[in-house]
């Protein structure tokens, strides 16, 4: 029987690409080349499936354009570049990678936390500029994190996550908002408050974001509820950037209206807002939540799994959609 065609859209661990290649006929992009778009769809004619890293945007466009696609497999848990609809109805499968990077997004939350509210960054910059002639009792004071209030937006698997940590770890007072109230039971399980977003936002020492993106969430987080916030308070961003108004979020870091900020994701990635980089109270990663090698290494096997278990037995682990 021949083999169908892949496409690999980003560089990946090259032993899920020797999977890949036992079932399809792959292109892969070893080079990691950003592809234009044009070239994008060029390379997708012929292919039945293509590996996704979450910045190849998939829309209805795009899939007239090729319609021998059968399944796009995202190697991340947020998919908020499928339009999920369209990819319905061109009878596209989606899947995204869940579950596999719980833990680790989580403990990037927390060091974010950590790193914002006992200003780390800003402290090693300090020191690594020659800056440190001598002990004070004010520098770099920041604020505390045991005992604190941990206010958590969105409460799916990651926050949860992060509501064990806080609670469990550090003795935090949990408290959250979600489109959705938990089942009695899962509060129970991570001794997590349900609150509104206005009073998260005025009650909470420590916000993280961990909600999925999509256009009805678009920068939720703006100049009214930076204003809600503690002036010692500090707000953290594993989500998507788009969640937040960064310029909103800059004017109040620069007016010291919080103690700080840590974001691992930005509105315009790679690329990031210049009124963020030129401040000191935040703390700044390259999306790198999911991070370390065996979660990575998971999420690309699952990925991989999605494309060989739904092109040859037509049949995926994770889908988002039905058919
Ligand atoms: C995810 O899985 O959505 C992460 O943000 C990608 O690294």
């Amino acid at each position: 029987m021949t083999k169908k065609s892949i496409l690999v859209a980003r560089a990946v661990f090259p032993e899920v690409l020797e999977r890949l290649t036992q079932h399809f006929e792959v292109e892969s992009n070893q080079a990691d080349t950003i592809w234009p778009r044009e070239e994008f769809i060029r390379r997708l004619q012929g292919k039945s499936g293509v590996f996704t890293t979450g910045g190849e945007r998939i829309d209805a466009d795009l899939l007239k354009a090729c319609p021998d696609l059968k399944i796009c497999a995202n190697m991340a848990v947020g998919y908020n570049n499928f339009d999920v609809p369209a990819m319905t109805a061109a009878g596209v499968l989606a899947t995204n990678a869940p579950d596999v990077l719980t833990e680790t997004t989580a403990d990037m939350g927390f060091a974010l936390l950590m790193a914002t509210a006992r200003r780390v960054s800003e402290s090693e910059a300090y020191l690594r500029a020659g800056q440190w002639t001598k002990w004070s009792y004010d520098m770099f004071t920041g604020t505390d994190i045991h005992g604190s209030t941990l206010g958590i937006l969105g409460m799916g698997r990651i926050g949860r996550a992060i509501a064990k940590r806080g609670g469990h770890g550090f003795g935090m007072n949990v408290i959250y908002h979600n489109r959705s109230r938990l089942a009695p039971e899962l509060e129970a399980q991570v001794n997590a408050k349900y609150v509104s977003k206005t009073d998260l936002f005025k009650q909470a020492d420590h916000i993280v974001l961990v909600l999925p993106y999509s256009a009805e969430n678009h920068h939720t987080v703006a100049a009214a509820e930076i204003a809600l916030m503690k002036p010692t308070s500090t707000l953290i961003n594993i989500g998507r950037g788009g969640l937040i108004d960064e310029n909103a979020l800059a004017v109040a870091l620069q007016a010291n209206k919080i103690l700080g900020a840590g974001l691992d994701v930005f509105e315009g990635e790679p690329k990031v807002n210049p009124a963020l980089t030129a401040l000191k109270n935040v703390v700044l990663t390259p999306h790198i939540g999911s991070a370390t090698v065996p979660t990575r290494q998971a999420m690309a096997n699952l990925a991989a799994d999605n494309l060989i278990a739904y092109l040859t037995q037509g049949q995926a682990k994770t889908p988002l959609n039905t058919l």
